[in-house]
């Protein structure tokens, strides 16, 4: 089993890093984390040459992703919540999958013929609105190939409470993982 995790926290031991820990320690298979903020992916700049060619022309990190997202088995969007949406930086990698959209959209042919789940863990300072990234992430998920209810946790308030001890998030990170398996 192949998990493509998306990583869209800047900190390395962060809320969103807590939490993923967690979430790879149970998990079973293999699986690679894309975290947004190392870099080495540019922003889709509407270019269209994946209108005619079905792929992306830009020669950088995105590569690999693109076959991992392909081949995999399972897509998990992790990110802390930036003004109600998914950060920056993570939103610039999503818009990469644009070539995924247009392989679709215009060719008719398929970037990622295997069936994959997918799921989103949003992470929040307060109590407030992650309808947003929630949507974007799905509209993503949806493009990466995933389909089916995206399971969702969000673990709020970790201005008072760092995610790690926030047990109900822990419980439903351990539930998500499990939706994972098999
Ligand atoms: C620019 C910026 C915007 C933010 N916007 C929100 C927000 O809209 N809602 C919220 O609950 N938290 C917001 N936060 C707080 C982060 O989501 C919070 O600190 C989170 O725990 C960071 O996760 P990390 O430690 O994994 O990076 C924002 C933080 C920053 C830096």
């Amino acid at each position: 089993m192949k998990t493509l995790i998306l990583n869209g926290s800047p900190h390395k031991e962060g809320n969103t890093a807590s939490l993923l820990k967690l979430f790879t320690e149970r998990l079973r298979g293999e699986y690679i984390i894309v975290s947004a903020y190392d870099g080495g992916i540019s922003p889709c700049t509407d270019c269209r040459y994946c209108q005619k060619h079905g792929k992306c022309c830009k020669k950088d990190g995105m590569e690999e992703v693109y076959g991992y997202a392909a081949g995999c088995d399972n897509i998990l969007i992790a990110s802390p919540v930036y003004f109600s949406e998914l950060t920056p930086p993570l939103l610039a990698v999503g818009s990469r999958f644009q070539a995924f959209y247009c392989a679709r959209r215009f060719l008719g042919s398929e970037p990622a013929p295997k069936a994959k789940r997918g799921g989103i863990l949003l992470i929040g300072g307060g109590d407030g609105e992650y309808y947003m990234a929630e949507k974007s992430a799905a509209i993503l998920l949806k493009i990466m190939g995933a389909a089916g209810d995206f399971p969702l946790v969000y673990c709020g308030n970790t201005d008072n409470v760092n995610s790690e001890e926030n047990r109900e998030a822990v419980r439903k990170v351990l539930d998500l993982v499990d939706s994972f398996a098999g």
